[in-house]
């Protein structure tokens, strides 16, 4: 980038955004600015949209995709990094850097793009169109404290306050995209209406293998077993670790500042034990208990 539009990005950057609410969703303001572009975005027929909660795997499930795509060419896979192969619609950077919406029009197709909408801030030419989606889930402890050292380290967010703070924050949906329960449950309430595979985190971190071939089979392509176990060791977390074009490390640290929280930060199942309190831990799952009772969704809390 041009010297002069990276000191302007870093100025831009110096105090953490405000955050306004779309319909009881609160969202970075830079996000409602530009709504209606988002909201008028011509999604293409042969369109994938990866769509999560934040912190559920997006960034592991976009480069699996890819590497499915490119059928296991780990140079392809290595042309950009992450946010450019695939353009996040609702993200909106200081001008004069384009906006998530301008990126992905200028992106010839077919395109893989990216949002952490929940399902009805979905700009509706998707469903006009009948793109398939891949919706990654994550179980809400892990999300939570995964979110709550992302939240520190990446300057486009609030600060998250303490753990004690954050914790009541995130119960109560007052982060960014709002309630984890609300986004986890509409998704799975619409997943059999349009053609959308529902993962789980658990399940790809318990057998990659299997799980990536159900990716590999909804977009329609066929694998071989060596460009299979291709995916499974490029895609693991040691190996995305030191992927310069998969863990953001490309991005300066006035944006991500990976000395507070690596992006790649522990990527395991249960961490959410060395920082949960006995006492947070019951008030949680009482309060999970009511606002999940009602839906058939079941998370692994640990494998
Ligand atoms: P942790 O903070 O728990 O380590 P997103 O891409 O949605 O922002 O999610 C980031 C989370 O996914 C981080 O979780 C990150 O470490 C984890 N992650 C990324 N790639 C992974 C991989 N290959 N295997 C397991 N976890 C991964």
């Amino acid at each position: 980038m041009d010297p002069k539009m990276l000191e302007s990005l870093r100025l831009s950057m110096q105090n953490r955004p405000e955050y306004v609410e779309l319909d009881g969703i609160p969202l970075p303001k830079s996000t409602c600015d530009i709504w209606d572009r988002i909201l008028s975005f011509q999604a293409r027929p042969d369109d994938l949209l990866i769509c999560t909660y934040p912190k559920a795997g997006t960034t592991w499930v976009h480069e699996i995709v890819d590497m499915i795509q490119q059928n296991g060419d780990v140079d392809k896979c290595k042309r950009a990094p992450t946010y450019v192969r695939n353009p996040f619609i609702e993200i909106a950077p200081p001008k004069p850097l384009p906006s998530g919406v301008e990126e992905a029009e200028a992106m010839p197709s077919p395109r893989t793009l990216k949002s952490h909408f929940p399902v009805q801030l979905i700009p509706s030419s998707f469903w006009e169109q009948n793109c398939k989606v891949i919706y990654v889930a994550r179980n809400a402890k892990d999300v939570m404290v995964s979110y709550y050292y992302f939240q520190k380290m990446n300057k486009g967010l609030k600060e998250p306050g303490t753990w004690s703070e954050y914790f009541d924050a995130f119960q109560s949906g007052k982060v960014a995209w709002g309630s984890w329960y609300d986004h986890v449950k509409g998704w799975w309430e619409r997943k059999d209406r349009q053609q959308i595979l529902y993962l789980f985190y658990e399940d790809i971190k318990e057998d990659p293998r299997r799980e990536i071939k159900k990716m590999a089979q909804f977009i329609k392509k066929d694998l071989a077993e060596e460009v299979l176990e291709k995916i499974v060791q490029q895609t693991s977390f040691q190996a995305m670790k030191v992927n310069p074009m998969a863990n953001y490390s490309t991005l300066p640290s006035f944006i991500f500042d990976q000395s507070v929280s690596p992006f790649m930060r522990k990527g395991s199942v249960g961490d959410w034990k060395n920082h949960f309190t006995v006492a947070q831990n019951e008030r949680f799952d009482e309060d999970y208990e009511q606002k999940m009772s009602g839906t058939s969704i079941r998370f692994r809390f640990e494998l």
